[in-house]
């Protein structure tokens, strides 16, 4: 099959969270499978460039229509993990995408459906046959209605639409006549059944809009996928997924096993694998060592969260959490940013006050070599969120052998498998859960989890050998993206018949 992403993020040139991992870990695992992908992308100015290589201009502009006129947009091309990628470079002045930051403007909507429209034209005029076209959350999701409405017209007939929602939290509205800047005909969608908000009637709702639209609709785990069934989970979308049920499935994701393998990660001081965890140790020294961090007792646990820090990660767990390792005789190590100004204040505020302390640090910026090594130095990571479509750092905790502590809630859900617990069989069972979003439910969790690796150090380590030997790759949920692909693709050829 030839599958096209048009997305807003990749890893590791140009990532916010997981969306970015998840374009980039399923695209290679895909493109392993023996399929074409390519992926298309805003060209940030603030991305990684020196990850792309054969970074190249085409010689034709791509025009395309926004807001009553026409841009020129330059066309580059480069790879990525092996990945090939067009990036769209909108040439006028204000460029959207030269901002200094991937999200976060007040044009969001306008920048993001301007590039929909753009990326969608880039595959008419280069000539682009794609099976399938996967667009993922509010950002591209304008690429479902355009297609059916403006490109299957003008001949780009060929694909299926699949959307990828990670997060019904951010649905990209708007008031209507918004929905014009790119093209697409308010009157005609700005209906009930099609893009209308369902709380605001002179609303239109980008991620409803994919949904309608859409051949396949897929969010990011099983227990997510019924979560949204509620009025609460789905964010007042709930009623748009029961009328079209029948085309929503929740694949776990994966993670991409290359990027995240603590047996060749160079961002570690030393590598190590499930048969031999003594690195573990060394890399543990070291991060307390670069942190200022005591190192006199090396059985001193040492706890973790990396996470964006925003409600949906249980901000007041995470704060509590950090009292609470202390108050148990533990280490805490968070590294987060926040992009809601009253938290970061906050957690600007806890570090402050723990500058100096020798057993907290708190490092609020976006690190990615500094997320490996806590991964890989940390002997828990805690991920209390609210709720979670899937999250990806408890997957790459059991990868370093890092045990998650976790709330269960959609993809932790699906994930994270209570060592307690005697309803799962005790070959599933990798870590701590709780279920109630407060103190008491964390502290349970936390408390049997340092109770564990105090009292029981064999184990403990037969408990992190078994984390690090699971089988977190992309390889069975990238068999079911294929599947539910070809059966697309099949069915629009027997119609067309
Ligand atoms: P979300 O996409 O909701 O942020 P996920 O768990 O799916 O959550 O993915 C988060 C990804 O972002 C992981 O790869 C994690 O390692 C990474 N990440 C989160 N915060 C940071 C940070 N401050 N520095 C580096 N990487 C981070
Ligand atoms: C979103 C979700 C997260 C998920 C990620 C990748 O950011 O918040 O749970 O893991 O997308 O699908």
């Amino acid at each position: 099959l030839h599958v096209i992403h048009i997305a807003a993020e990749m890893a590791p040139v140009a990532k916010v969270g997981g969306l970015g991992d998840v374009v980039t870990g399923l695209s290679k695992a895909l493109q392993k499978k023996g399929h074409l992908v390519e992926i298309v992308l805003p060209k940030y100015d603030c991305m990684r460039y020196e990850l792309v290589r054969d970074l190249k201009a085409l010689d034709v502009p791509v025009e395309s229509y926004f807001d009553g006129r026409l841009y020129k947009n330059k066309i580059w091309t480069g790879t990525v993990e092996g990945l090939p990628v067009y990036f769209i470079e909108p040439q006028h002045p204000g460029n959207f995408f030269w901002r200094g930051q991937f999200y976060g403007e007040n044009d969001d909507f306008k920048r993001f459906s301007f590039f929909s429209r753009a990326a969608l034209e880039l595959l008419l005029q280069v000539g682009k046959k794609p099976d399938i076209i996967h667009c993922h959350d509010w950002q591209t999701a304008f690429v479902a209605p355009l297609y059916w409405d403006l490109y299957v017209p003008k001949g780009l007939n060929s694909a299926r639409i699949c959307f990828t929602c990670h997060n019904f939290e951010y649905q990209g509205t708007a008031p209507a006549t918004e929905l014009a800047s790119c093209g697409l005909n308010v009157y005609h969608l700005n209906r009930p059944d099609r893009m209308q908000d369902n709380s605001a009637q002179d609303r239109i709702n980008s991620i409803k809009g994919a949904i309608v639209f859409s051949n396949i609709v897929t969010t990011v785990s099983p227990t997510y996928a019924q979560e949204v069934r509620s009025a609460e989970g789905g964010r007042g979308l709930h009623s748009t997924l029961h009328s079209h049920s029948k085309k929503f499935v929740g694949i776990l994701n994966g993670i991409d096993t290359e990027a995240w393998n603590p047996a060749t990660d160079n961002f570690l001081k030393v590598q190590y694998n499930a048969n031999d965890i003594e690195g573990k140790a060394e890399n543990k020294e070291d991060l307390r060592r670069c942190l200022r961090l005591s190192s006199n007792d090396v059985r001193r646990p040492l706890v973790g969260c990396i996470t964006r820090l925003v409600p949906q990660k249980g901000v007041h767990l995470i704060r509590h959490a950090i009292y609470r390792t202390l108050e148990l005789g533990g280490q805490f190590v968070l590294l987060g940013s926040s992009p809601v100004p009253h938290i970061q204040r906050e957690f600007e505020d806890i570090a402050n006050h723990f500058q100096s302390h020798e057993h907290v640090r708190l490092i609020l910026k976006y690190d990615e070599s500094l997320s490996h090594l806590i991964y890989a130095a940390t002997d828990m990571l805690i991920i209390p969120s609210i709720f979670e479509p899937c999250g990806l750092t408890q997957m790459i905790a059991m990868r370093y052998g890092s045990i998650p502590i976790a709330r269960k809630t959609g993809g932790l859900n699906d994930s994270v498998f209570d060592v307690d617990d005697d309803t799962i069989p005790v070959q599933y069972r990798n870590g701590f859960t709780f279920l109630t979003a407060d103190e008491q439910g964390f502290n349970n969790a936390l408390e049997r989890a340092f109770n564990f690796y105090k009292n029981n150090i064999d184990g403990w380590k037969q408990l992190v050998q078994k984390d690090m030997g699971i089988d977190f790759s992309w390889e069975s949920s990238a068999s079911l993206y294929e599947e539910l692909y070809a059966k697309s693709v099949a069915r629009s050829r027997a119609a067309n018949r």
